[in-house]
Order: structure tokens, then C-alpha cells, then sequence
């Protein structure tokens, strides 16, 4: 993991934790409305891919189990996890490319519609993402996968005539030598393993994403409409398709790339496609990056610029996020795939407590804050959500009264304790457990492992019936918040104690 130079690890604030009342009257807990929904108060668990599903993209056990746990801390919404929208194989990453995906995700509906006490709003996170391949062996990639060319010929012209013979030359050529004869995007491909990008439009189906992505993302959208679900996020954030098209490093030349009005283009289709495939009850709205955080990307000028075009055009909610791209992340291992957060703008995008002196906490704040103007300004009222680095109630209350966003997202610190929000809302702050934002779950994410915490996975690993990773070491979901009740059987928000 990229960590900033010369970074000190800054603690984990003090905190002061509300009364019940004092929660019960906090703007934290006031309710906001997305478009057609209302959530009853603005905490929100963003989208975390926990990779639980089954290698065919279907909702398992152990998917229903990590929402579950979610559900029980009653946020006022849950982002289920990046979902695929085509039906292609995409690994153990849910899926909502086909009708057979359905039951599955009604079910996830269902589960936490149950454990929240129907307290919690569900949306699901749309994605869309481009090919890539694992970093191959250079004698597989010189011998097999490189397509010879007229400029490999010319570099090597007197030595090699056949294309066999380019092959074995290059195979044989000092690595200097072979990063002059390679294009960058060759010498990539080699070095991290082939990477397909918006901007290859001599690929058809590059070309074509523009035609097929909105039906593409309306489908899914009804979809998940069918499926019970309350909204959807349509992932226009970090290292996937549609964030690849807002970016400033996409110069397409057919209308879909180069200035801003032509890169916002595809993004504005897909959302008038996905909300004409929607009922009037069902709310839409999109994740999207303040800042690339990559040499030639879009900044936090271009992101306010996309903010108030996505309000103008009717989206009910924008969530904000920060880096996490392909551009800067670093060599993958041989037989690996490059993964998006490993370098500057992965680093932004999930900032550990190893930081420079602006520290890892509530970092994206000062690029929400302007978004949220500019859209105030054009005279929309659409809900920013801001994540990163969250991890109390007063800092969460500051955010929102100084107007510099309308949700308070909590990832890392949720899957600390997925109760915490509830225990707040309880005057039971004390008893939460607090994230160490230290990163170990992000590491198991790009280990593609069943995501859990350090601060719970090797507790109770001996209760009886327990469910546990697949390598038998570490327990799925957290354990159930042991809370005394202060009347016999019930919480002061009356519900049941957690049984699970
Ligand atoms: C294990 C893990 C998986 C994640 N998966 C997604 C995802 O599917 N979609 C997404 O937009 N962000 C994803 N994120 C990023 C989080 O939603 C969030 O933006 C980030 O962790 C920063 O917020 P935090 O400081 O509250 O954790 C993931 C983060 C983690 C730790
Ligand atoms: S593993 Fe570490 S960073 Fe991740 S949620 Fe747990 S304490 Fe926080």
C-alpha cells in the first residue's frame, strides 16, 4: 500500500459521545430525502464488496449475513456492494445481469428489511467495469500474447524476418533495450498485465459502449426495483467504466470524450436511461470521484462542474469518493491483476492512519464542501453523502452543521461495528468499538479474501455453530453486541436485543 512520504501515524481522535437525547435531537439522526425516499436519519453504510458471493455472481449465506449485520445497526441507509450488470463471469462480485439473479437479491431485500425493523433504506451499487488481465510471464507475454507489429520488425530489421524470430529476439534483448522497442502500452501490458480503457475504441466493443451501456444499467435498475430494493447508486466512482468516461484522461474523439461536456455525456445517458426504467418511488442517484487523484485526471473543479450537471439532471443523491484508480497502482505480482488502491489515489480513497499532517480523518470533507455549494448555488437542493474517514458523532454533527454535506458515510468504522450507529443513537457510545483505520480488511479485499475486521474476526471462534471464512480461521460477521438492556427483554429504541 502507497503510503504518503515522510507519514506519522496520527491517533485515533478522543471522542465525546452523545446523550440519547442529545442524539435524539442531532442533526445525524434527522431524516433527508433522496428524491422519492425519505431515510430516517443521514447515516449511511457505503458500498463494500465483502466478496461472499458465488463465482456465477449470486447472493449466498454469507452474503445475507454480512447485510444482516449491517441491517441490525438500523443506518439510515446500506449500499449493497458493487453489483455487475452484464451477464458475463465477474468472479465472486454479485451480480444483476439476469432474471436468475432475482430471488437471490430479494431475499437480501428481505433479510434486511427484517433486521433493520424496516428502519434502514437499501440501494445497490451498479458497475460496469472494463477487461483486465493478470500480469503474465514475460516469456508467455513476448512469446504468446504480443501482437508483432511493423514497429517490432523495423527495430529488429536485419536480425529477425519471421514473427517467431521477432519473439525470441525481443525475449532476448536487455530490458532496456526492450522498453525502446515496445509501445508504453505494450511495455503495460507486460508489466501489469493487459488493461482495456475507454479510449480503445479500435476495440468494438469499446466503441460501442456508448450504444449499449444505458439499456445495459436500465435493465439493472428495473431490476433491482423488482428485486424490492429502495434506490439505486450507479457507480460512476474510482477505477470502473463510467468514472473512466468522466475522466480527463479520456480524449475518445466521438463525443464522448475530451472537454467535460462531451465526458459527462455517457453518464447523463446511462442515469435518464436507468431513471425511465424506474418507478416514480424508486430513487437513483450516483457515486462519483471529487478528485482522480492521478497526473492528467479530473480534479475537484471538473467534479463540481459533473455535481451540478448530475442535480440539474434529476439525480436524487451524490455520493462522493476520492481516487482509487488503475493509472497509479502498483505492480501486481506475476499471475496477479493490478488493483486500484494500492498507490497515491488508492491511498486517498481508503487513507489509513499513516498519513501526512492532514491525517487520514475526514479527508474528502474539503472536497464535498464545494460540490455541495455549487449545487446550492444552482439552486438544487440534491443530498451530498461524503465518506472517508469517519469515525465519531461530533465530527459527523460539524459536517453537517457547517453544510459541507447532507449525509455522514461511514465504511471502515460500520465494519468495526456495524451496531455503532445504533449504540450512538442509544447514548451508548461508549460501548462502540472503534476502527484502528489500519487497513487489514482492504488488504484481505485485494486478496479477493472474505472481507472482516481485525478487531472481531478471532473472537468466540469456539462458539458452537459459529460460521467462519473458508479457510476456518477468522468468523464472518461480528459478534453480537452484548448490550445490557436498561428494561427487561428491550432496548431503549424498542426493539429486541440482537440474537445473533
Ligand atoms: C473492503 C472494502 C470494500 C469496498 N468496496 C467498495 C465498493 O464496492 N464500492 C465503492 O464505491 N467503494 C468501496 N469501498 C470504499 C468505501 O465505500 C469507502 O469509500 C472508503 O472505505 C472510505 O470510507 P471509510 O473511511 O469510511 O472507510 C470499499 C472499501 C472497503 C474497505
Ligand atoms: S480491519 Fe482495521 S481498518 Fe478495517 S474496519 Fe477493522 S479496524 Fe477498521
Amino acid at each position: 500500500m502507497w503510503l504518503p512520504p515522510n507519514n506519522v501515524r496520527h491517533p485515533i481522535p478522543d471522542v465525546r459521545w452523545p446523550t440519547a437525547e442529545e442524539a435524539a435531537a442531532a442533526r445525524w439522526f434527522s431524516p433527508v430525502a433522496l428524491g422519492p425516499i425519505v431515510l430516517e436519519e443521514r447515516t449511511w453504510v457505503p458500498a463494500m464488496v465483502p466478496w461472499r458471493a458465488t463465482e456465477e455472481g449470486f447472493v449466498t449465506e454469507e452474503v445475507l449475513g454480512w447485510y444482516e449485520r449491517f441491517a441490525r445497526g438500523r443506518p439510515g441507509a446500506i449500499v449493497v456492494e458493487a453489483t455487475g450488470v452484464r451477464d458475463i463471469p465477474s468472479g465472486p462480485l454479485l451480480r444483476i445481469g439476469h432474471d436468475r439473479f432475482l430471488p437471490g437479491l430479494t431475499q437480501l431485500v428481505e433479510t434486511v428489511r427484517r433486521a433493520s425493523g424496516g428502519h434502514s433504506r437499501l440501494l445497490i451499487q451498479l458497475i460496469d467495469f472494463l477487461a483486465i488481465k493478470r500480469r503474465p510471464e514475460k516469456e508467455k507475454y513476448l512469446r504468446r500474447f504480443l501482437a508483432v507489429t511493423d514497429r517490432h520488425r523495423a527495430a529488429l530489421a536485419g536480425v529477425a524476418k519471421t514473427d517467431d524470430e521477432v519473439r525470441e529476439r525481443l525475449l532476448a534483448l536487455p530490458e532496456a533495450e526492450l522498453e525502446a522497442v515496445l509501445t508504453p502500452r505494450e511495455l503495460e501490458s507486460l508489466r501489469f498485465g493487459f488493461r482495456e480503457r475507454v479510449t480503445d475504441i479500435e476495440r468494438p466493443n469499446i466503441r460501442e459502449l456508448p450504444r449499449v451501456l444505458p439499456d445495459i444499467f436500465a435493465a439493472a435498475t428495473a431490476r433491482a426495483e423488482k428485486a424490492g430494493f429502495d434506490g439505486v447508486e450507479l457507480h460512476y466512482a474510482h477505477a470502473y467504466t463510467m468514472a473512466s468516461f468522466l475522466s480527463a484522461l479520456n480524449d475518445r474523439p466521438d463525443g464522448y470524450g475530451g472537454p467535460r461536456e462531451h465526458r459527462v455525456r455517457l453518464p447523463l445517458e446511462v442515469y435518464r436511461a436507468a431513471r425511465a426504467a424506474a418507478g416514480r418511488k424508486f430513487a437513483v442517484g450516483c457515486r462519483f470521484l471529487s478528485d482522480e487523484v492521478i497526473p492528467g485526471g479530473s480534479h475537484v473543479e471538473d467534479a463540481t462542474w459533473f455535481g451540478v450537471e448530475f442535480a440539474k439532471a434529476g439525480m436524487d443523491f451524490l455520493s462522493l469518493s476520492r481516487g482509487g484508480k488503475f493509472e497509479d497502482a502498483k505492480q501486481p505480482q506475476v499471475g496477479w491483476a493490478a488493483y486500484p488502491y494500492t498507490g497515491e489515489s488508492g491511498y486517498e480513497c481508503m487513507p489509513t492512519v499513516y498519513s501526512d499532517p492532514r491525517g487520514p480523518f475526514g479527508r474528502n470533507v474539503p472536497f464535498a464542501a464545494p460540490i455541495r455549494r455549487a449545487i446550492r448555488d444552482a439552486g438544487l437542493k440534491t443530498p451530498v453523502v461524503v465518506s472517508g474517514g469517519i469515525y465519531g458523532f461530533e465530527q459527523a454533527e460539524g459536517i453537517l452543521a457547517r453544510g459541507e454535506a447532507d449525509v455522514v458515510a461511514a465504511a471502515r468504522q460500520s465494519l468495526a461495528d456495524p451496531d455503532w450507529f445504533r449504540k450512538v443513537r442509544l447514548g451508548r457510545g461508549a460501548e462502540v468499538r472503534r476502527c484502528v483505520f489500519t487497513n487489514y480488511c482492504e488488504g484481505l479485499d485485494e486478496k479477493h479474501k472474505q472481507v472482516t475486521c481485525k478487531l472481531w474476526d478471532r473472537a468466540g471462534l469456539d462458539e458452537p455453530g459459529l460460521k467462519r471464512t473458508t479457510d476456518g480461521k477468522r468468523r464472518l460477521v461480528a459478534p453480537p453486541w452484548e448490550a445490557a438492556a436498561p428494561a427487561a427483554g428491550g432496548l431503549a429504541d424498542g426493539t429486541d436485543l440482537p440474537t445473533t
